[in-house]
């Protein structure tokens, strides 16, 4: 993640670019061909110019294949012409030896697929270090251990292990190249590593660094791929990778920003991930719709091209794949919810992302001025942006003082072909507070020749339907627009609001409008129709592209007005097809080409009627299951077995199968203070909870009265000490501590003289730090016995129980990240299909007394109605603070994490195929609690979403449930 910083006070920046001769601006290619090439003014692929918008997702966060077409669709319709996506190298790599890219979500590769069918290009950044707020930055668990180096460097063997990665990687995804017919154009190298120079200011090269990039380069290349690559600077001011600002190797094609180049924002502020003490839901309201109608065209006012929305879509940090500071949610209150349901952030997104669609002048411009003396009001600012070949103008408003919650009324200086204007003719141009709006002047209307001198209001899209052209405006209700559309001499009013002024022009027709809830509609002597709507009614107009062609030309579009979403759409013979989704019943309105007589919706015929404006208008009706009436439905979550959760903590628990933890030696860079070695790294666990037991004996006159316990499991982690069964003492965990440590009394609790004696430390782990910090270890640092006499003395034996199976491979489809060491799951309590019938009965809400864990278990049976798609959460609701920390298990997928103490996020968004929609579910609850007060957790199932859609929440997810099988070996 990297935060573009655009301060809230848009500062307005005085660096002018200055308008420039064509071949000051030669057009670059990587010189292996010319498919993908750029300038600096924009991308081109296969010579054409557009403005690049793509939305980051990470297919490892949706770990249902099933459902990446939902959000692929759903980017799509909101005006995206690509995706971004970090490949995740440890969710590949279990170990050293083994790399899946086929079990389940594992495969990747019908995301490359499904963009092409939707018509989104790809931009591929396969790390090999990802950062992304993953575990060790997607480093994979068992190469940060210091056996492989201190890493991202050209050390030979860190090398050998990422080129075995990255040459299947690249081998995989090569076919996909847009050099082979494919949607990917770019290839981003390594991710956040800024460090080309020792010191950026004087430029000292830093050779290691530069190596490594070449490295990455020279072998990518070596295995085919021949689309540009890119890089993605942590900030700004490293200035490394780029062209522009160096020549001493490892330069990439094309970098963020700089003047050879075009702007590229390769990770935009989408939202912002939610720390572990961030609110419950996160921070939407920080970067809310109103942030992205403010923020997307400032980008547009500081001249930038391409744009990654940095996530579009979110998603989840199901089972350990996050690194510590951030929770299991990765919503990152992006446009697309974690939970895959969209509103009006998205709906805001959409305005900015379908107009900017049809503003191919954009692709080409120069910033040509910027003041606030564009307008009759000195607290606007304007930013002037003008094609040099069309002289198209875009004029990006905003105030002056951007957070203003002022409303001013004013009146544009504008420069067109026909002369400069003062715009509106008659009335204002309405500025509401934190707002931009960008306003155009001699705009195409699509290929059909015909455009629009000005309008003061936006343009939402523009769909050219051969014997007509339709332009959508919208504006907030109650302002006002207006237009000059060249060659018109004559205007009706076919729907809604009358015209306010009109006036022909030698050039053409002049027309002012008000804009309120219902839509009007103009339709113009020269084919045109202007549909005039508010931003409400606009955030249900969809333009569905008619052919799987990322540059959707506005004479393959339709529009749709009225459903939740439009998904796709295809005209055959006289049959519009529409695939989508609604709730409550809609009236529907489409505009397609004249040769369209009926519509389907969804696989069924919906009746229309043409209106006398040549548009179609029908009903979706009311869908029978709603939010209500699917929650009531659902079974309760009442008839749950409970079994003790942590029965290590017994002296007499039988640990033979563990690991011994022995090793006197670890290559982790920094030693712990005592031995044997307590790293969970040297014994290949890397994921989730650890147990650790280690003996000591109480015979002789050095009788032990305390230890002293040093933990280190990441920011937030917690721990829990027992001495022969009773419990010590407990870490409970913050947000400012990587490490913790505490002595604890023995106190009441009688040592064995005539054997041994046994500690238990459990911890849990919060995953790998990212960068440098991946190789910190996870473990216990010191253990240390105190005696009477005060000298220290020494554990006899200690073991370790991690994962079942450690990081060889017991499920390929979850993956190593998923479980941890708990008892229950090392013995695949957590499982559907293993057998709890001999356990008691027990609710999680009543729960238990006492520092200790119980785990409980249950199955729902699931029958929800077919035809939805639906959006269910578990909720975790616990006594304010409690000191536990529970985990939940959703058919063996980790899908939640609480930890009360300073965490805040209770509700976990499930995805279908995790849950069987149509069958039972076995659902699991891990409560440990850190101190005597004991622990209760009430879990509740909610229905979030319910809309009629296409989209098939029912298919077959047998396959990424895999059952219980016998792990006793693990116990
Ligand atoms: C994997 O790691 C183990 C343990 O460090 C080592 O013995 C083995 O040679 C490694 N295998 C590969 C393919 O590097
Ligand atoms: C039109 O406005 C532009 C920008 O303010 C100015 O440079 C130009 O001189 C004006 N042209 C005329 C004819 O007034
Ligand atoms: C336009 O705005 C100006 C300045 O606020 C105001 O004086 C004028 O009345 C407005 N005109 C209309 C038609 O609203």
């Amino acid at each position: 993640m990297k935060w573009t910083s655009l301060s809230h006070w848009l500062a307005a920046t005085s660096l002018l670019s200055s308008v420039h001769g064509q071949n000051e601006w030669p057009v670059h290619d990587n010189g292996l061909n010319e498919v993908v090439q750029w300038d600096h003014y924009s991308v081109l692929v296969n010579g054409q110019r557009f403005f690049f918008w793509t939305g980051e997702l990470h297919q490892w966060r949706i770990p249902v294949p099933e459902l990446w077409e939902d959000i692929l669709q759903k980017l799509k319709a909101a005006g995206f012409n690509g995706i971004a996506i970090y490949e995740h190298w440890g969710w590949h790599a279990p170990n050293n030896e083994t790399l899946d890219f086929t079990s389940g979500a594992h495969n990747f590769l019908p995301i490359f697929d499904l963009a092409k069918k939707i018509g989104l290009y790809v931009v591929y950044r396969p790390g090999p270090y990802s950062n992304a707020e993953s575990n060790g930055g997607g480093l994979p668990g068992w190469l940060t251990t210091g056996e492989y180096g201190a890493l991202r460097d050209p050390d030979p063997r860190y090398t050998a292990e990422w080129s075995r990665y990255w040459e299947q990687v690249a081998d995989l995804v090569k076919p996909h190249l847009v050099t082979n017919g494919g949607p990917v154009i770019m290839w981003q190298l390594e991710n956040e590593y800024g460090h080309q120079f020792l010191d950026p200011d004087l430029k000292t090269p830093n050779q290691s660094a530069i190596d490594y990039m070449e490295t990455l380069n020279d072998y990518t290349r070596g295995w085919g791929i021949d689309v540009p690559f890119t890089a993605n600077n942590p900030n700004m001011w490293t200035r490394a990778w780029s062209k522009d600002y160096s020549n001493v190797g490892g330069e990439v094609d094309m970098y963020d920003i700089s003047p050879t180049q075009p702007s590229f924002l390769m990770e935009f502020q989408g939202g912002a991930y939610n720390p572990w003490d961030g609110p419950a839901g996160g921070c939407l309201e920080n970067m809310d719709a109103t942030w992205v109608n403010l923020f997307f065209r400032h980008n547009i006012a500081q001249k930038v091209v391409a744009v990654n929305v940095y996530m579009a879509y979110g998603g989840t940090n199901w089972g350990n794949i996050a690194y510590p500071s951030v929770g299991t949610s990765y919503d990152y209150s992006a446009p697309v919810h974690e939970n895959r349901l969209i509103g009006d952030k998205y709906s805001e997104t959409k305005l900015f992302g379908l107009f900017m669609r049809v503003a191919r002048d954009y692709a080409k411009v120069n910033r040509v001025g910027l003041s606030t003396a564009y307008s009759t009001d000195p607290s606007i600012f304007t930013t002037e942006l003008r094609n040099p070949d069309t002289n198209g103008a875009f004029y990006v408003v905003r105030h002056d003082y951007s957070p203003s919650k002022e409303i001013t009324q004013f009146r544009l200086h504008v420069t067109t072909s026909i002369g400069n204007q003062t715009v509106p003719q008659h009335g204002n141009i309405t500025l509401n507070g934190t707002e931009s709006k960008i306003l155009v002047t001699d705009f195409p209307i699509g290929s059909s020749g015909k455009k629009l001198v000005y309008s003061t209001a936006e343009i939402l899209t523009i769909s050219d339907l051969h014997d007509r052209q339709v332009i959508v405006f919208w504006a907030p209700s109650g302002e006002t627009g207006e237009l000059l559309l060249k060659g018109a001499k004559e205007v009706e009013v076919k729907s809604g609001q009358d015209i306010t002024f009109q006036t022909s022009t030698p050039d053409g027709l002049v027309v002012a409008f008000n804009v309120g809830e219902t839509p009007g509609v103009l339709e113009f002597d020269n084919g045109v129709q202007a549909v005039i709507v508010d931003r409400q009614t606009a955030y249900r107009f969809w333009a569905p592209t008619l052919e799987s062609n990322p540059f959707a030309w506005e004479n393959q579009t339709v529009i749709v007005n009225g459903p939740d979403l439009i998904r796709d759409a295809k005209i055959e013979e006289d049959v519009l097809y529409l695939h989508g989704d609604w709730s409550i019943q809609r009236d529907v309105e489409i505009w397609a080409p004249s040769t369209v007589k009926k519509v389907h919706f969804n696989d069924k015929e919906i009746k229309v009627e043409e209106t006398n404006y040549n548009s179609l208008a029908g009903v979706l009706e009311e869908a029978e299951a709603t939010i209500e009436s699917v929650q009531a439905s659902l079974p309760g979550l009442t008839e749950w077995k409970v079994a003790d959760g942590l029965p290590e903590a017994a002296l007499d628990y039988d640990d033979s199968r563990w690991t011994d933890a022995d090793h006197m030696t670890t290559s982790h860079p920094v030693p712990p203070d005592t031995y044997p070695v307590l790293f969970a790294d040297e014994y290949g666990y890397q994921a989730g909870n650890l147990l650790w037991r280690g003996r000591f004996d109480a015979t002789g006159t050095e009788v032990p009265s305390a230890v002293y316990l040093r933990v280190i499991g990441g920011l937030g982690f917690g721990w829990s000490a027992y001495l022969n069964g009773n419990f010590l003492g407990a870490w409970q965990g913050g947000m400012k501590n990587k490490t913790g440590d505490l002595t604890l009394e023995f106190r009441n609790t009688t040592l064995h003289k005539d054997q041994e004696n046994v500690i238990l430390v459990i911890q849990d782990t919060m995953g790998k730090e990212q960068r440098e910090g991946a190789l910190d270890p996870r473990g216990i640092l010191n253990a240390t016995l105190i005696t009477a006499a005060g000298s220290p003395k020494n554990f006899t034996s200690w073991k370790i129980a991690g994962n079942a199976g450690g990081n060889h491979l017991l499920d390929p489809i979850k993956g190593t990240y998923n479980e941890g060491g708990l008892h229950a799951e090392r013995l695949g309590w957590h499982l559907p299909g293993f057998d709890d019938s001999n356990w008691e009965l027990g609710q999680p809400s009543d729960g238990f007394k006492g520092a200790t864990a119980r785990f409980y278990r249950t199955v729902v049976p699931l029958h929800l109605p077919k035809g939805y798609d639906i959006s269910l959460a578990f909720e975790l609701n616990h006594p304010t603070r409690a000191k536990l920390r529970a985990q939940l298990y959703v058919n063996g997928y980790q899908f939640g994490r609480i930890i009360p103490f300073f965490g805040n996020q209770i509700e976990f968004p499930v995805f279908p195929g995790i849950l069987d929609y149509d069958g039972d579910n076995t659902i699991g609850l891990s409560i440990w609690a850190l101190d005597e007060a004991g622990g209760a957790v009430d879990i509740q199932l909610k229905v979030l979403g319910v809309h009629r859609s296409s989209l098939d929440v029912f298919f077959d997810g047998e396959y990424l449930r895999p059952k219980w099988t016998d792990r006793s070996e693990y116990a």
